[in-house]
């Protein structure tokens, strides 16, 4: 009677013990599993990361009057950042003074009116393209808020450049060459440097 209940006592440990060790075991690969998939996540949070302005800033944009902003829309994020922020503003001047944001070496945004205020969204795909000094051509695409842009550290354009602008078939042409990479210089709500006004739409 005893030793029955020694060895059932035994024979529970024993099972206990191997679950134990299962469970250990399930609980391990488990950890494992969740690892990986904390892997999968964190590279699919850094490729989302890459584009620096996805649909999530969406958020920072109001609806406001046409009178207001031709598009409907205003950006009103204040230095949130993000690739969207500031339509219409001097991104590489205020990026250099506050020293933070990235350093472009082109930068400007597109409208459908020339004399768009500051922080309206303006015009998404349309199509900038930028003929350097020696020929080298860089094209560059106006996202959701119509801001375009390129990063001082992504290849080297030669001044003086030409300018053209296409959007659906259509371009438009800067006539003269110009030296200064930064377009939001000349191309501001009233114009600048002889500038008519914004980058517009042909
Ligand atoms: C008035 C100042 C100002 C203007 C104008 C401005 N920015 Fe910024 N930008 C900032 C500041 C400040 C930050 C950093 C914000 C932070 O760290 O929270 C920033 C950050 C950014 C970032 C984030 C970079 C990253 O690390 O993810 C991007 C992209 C960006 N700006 C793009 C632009 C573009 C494009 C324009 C022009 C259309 C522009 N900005 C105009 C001030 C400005
Ligand atoms: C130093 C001032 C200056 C800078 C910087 C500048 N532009 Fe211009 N842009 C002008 C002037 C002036 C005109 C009107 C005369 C002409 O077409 O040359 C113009 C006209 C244009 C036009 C012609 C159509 C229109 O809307 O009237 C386009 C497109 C254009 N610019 C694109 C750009 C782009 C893109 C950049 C930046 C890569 C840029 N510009 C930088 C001064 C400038």
């Amino acid at each position: 009677m005893r030793l029955a209940v020694f060895k059932r006592n035994t024979a529970i440990a024993v099972v206990w013990l191997n679950s134990t060790a299962a469970g250990m075991m399930l609980q391990s690969m488990a950890a494992r599993a969740m690892m990986f998939l904390f892997g999968l996540l964190a590279l699919g949070a850094t490729a989302l990361g890459c584009g620096e302005g996805d649909e999530d800033d969406d958020e920072y944009f109001t609806n406001v009057g046409t009178a207001e902003c031709a598009s409907g829309r205003k950006w009103t994020g204040g230095n949130e950042e993000s690739e969207l922020m500031r339509p219409g503003g001097n991104c590489i001047v205020c990026h250099r003074q506050e020293d933070e944001g990235p350093d472009y070496q082109v930068a400007g945004t597109v409208y459908d009116s020339v004399n768009a205020a500051d922080d309206c969204a303006g015009v998404a795909d349309a199509e900038i393209t930028i003929t350097d000094a020696n020929g080298v051509v860089t094209t560059l695409r106006s996202n959701e808020a119509g801001n375009f842009f390129l990063r001082t550290n992504q290849g080297a354009i030669a001044v003086p450049y030409t300018a053209s602008l296409s959007y659906r078939g259509d371009t438009r042409a800067m006539q003269d060459p110009q030296t200064d990479l930064n377009c939001a210089n000349c191309h501001t709500t009233t114009g600048a440097n002889a500038a008519p006004g914004r980058i517009v739409l042909p």
